[in-house]
């Protein structure tokens, strides 16, 4: 028995665009990329998308277009996988840590406003594995403190807070398409904001800095840039797969339900709670469970490839042993979730009778 985290929907459609574009001989970024920005941008509703070669490097760059940089603080989550924290560092502001809610691994936004000091420039929260954000919560605290919101939605792409898509609701929200997500162009990252001086800065930086222009000869170099372009070859994978976004999210969502159902009452399982104001991807399905690595490796033995949710940052090196991290307030939710939390199997075709045979040994295990 082998059953998978999740499959890539690699199908027939997928491989023909490849290979039209691997024929066409156009492989950097072109036509596709441009395509599927706009699908993208009409899905989500958000003016504008700019791709990029991965999500992680998509939010450096959201932050160099917000100005942030040395002496700057950015509050971030302290469960979250290292590139949301790596980041801040990476463009030379300072990291400050906060909590997650356990019940749901989110920012905790009653802590935030704890964190904030005359240097905080953004808060960087994480709608984790396609959690929806509270962006009441969030705008109010933007509103008082005059700071930006990025969205760090790498597991986020169909996400609905309210009524609204994430990647509408932030100032720059940023996407992953790297293969555990459920739209993947393998390495790939999708940045979307409202704002057209944001998206033409970005355009340009992701470009080698380049400037509009009708002709190559009248090209000019009006910034200093660099090359975080998406390819066709990429694209075209995701391209095909948007077009079926919404079976593959309802399928989540479908699967979502069923495990909640096996696991509903079951003793020594605790489920997350979820807002009830917005709509969960399901980009991961997570449970917590009290021996979890024990339990992990049984269920890894049997076949079943299941993973840790995410990682409490404050407990690594790059992050402890740090002149420009500091950790503000408590943060037991993270360390809770931390060695508490199990992400089970989820993928596209998977049926009841596996999600069974998962319940199945999982149970055994308690
Ligand atoms: C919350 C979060 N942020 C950022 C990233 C980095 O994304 P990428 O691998 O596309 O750079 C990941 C990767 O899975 C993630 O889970």
């Amino acid at each position: 028995m082998k059953i998978p985290l999740i499959k890539p929907y690699i199908t027939d459609e997928v491989k023909d665009e490849v290979l039209k574009v691997l024929d066409s001989g156009f492989l950097t970024e072109g036509e596709q990329t441009r395509a599927l920005e706009e699908a993208v941008g009409q899905y989500l509703n958000v003016s504008h998308v700019v791709a990029v070669c991965n999500c992680t490097l998509g939010l450096e760059m959201a932050l160099r277009a917000l100005g942030i940089g040395s002496g700057d603080e950015v509050i971030v989550p302290d469960y979250t996988y290292p590139a949301t924290a790596s980041v801040v560092n990476i463009v030379g502001a300072d990291i400050v840590l906060v909590d997650v809610n356990p019940s749901n691994m989110l920012i905790d936004y009653d802590v935030i406003e704890k964190a904030i000091t005359p240097k905080t420039k953004a808060i960087l929260p994480v709608s984790l594995f396609g959690c929806p954000l509270d962006y009441t919560r969030l705008d109010a605290l933007k509103k008082k403190y005059g700071i930006y919101v990025i969205e760090d939605a790498a597991c986020s792409l169909g996400v609905k807070s309210q009524n609204q898509f994430a990647g509408s609701l932030a100032d720059i929200s940023v996407f992953s398409l790297h293969p555990r997500k459920f739209i993947t162009t393998g390495e790939g990252g999708l940045v979307t904001t409202n704002k057209p001086n944001l998206a033409h800065w970005m355009n340009s930086y992701k470009h080698f800095g380049i400037g509009e222009s009708e002709s190559r000869e009248k090209t000019a170099f009006v910034q200093i840039g660099t090359n975080y372009k998406l390819s066709n070859i990429q694209a075209a994978v995701g391209l095909v797969q948007m077009k079926h976004i919404n079976k593959l999210l309802e399928s989540r969502i479908q699967l979502a339900k069923n495990y909640k159902r096996m696991l509903l009452g079951v003793e020594g399982i605790s489920l997350p709670e979820y807002p009830e104001n917005g709509r969960h991807s399901f980009q991961s399905f997570c449970i917590f469970v009290e021996d979890r690595n024990r339990i992990m490796e049984r269920l890894r033995s049997k076949g079943i490839e299941v993973q840790i949710g995410t990682y409490s940052l404050h407990m690594h090196p790059a992050f402890y042993n740090n002149q420009k991290c500091r950790v503000s307030g408590s943060v037991k939710g993270s360390e809770y979730a931390y060695h508490h939390c199990l992400t089970l199997p989820m993928y596209y075709g998977m049926t009841e009778e596996i999600q069974n045979q998962v319940v199945h040994h999982l149970v055994k295990e308690l």
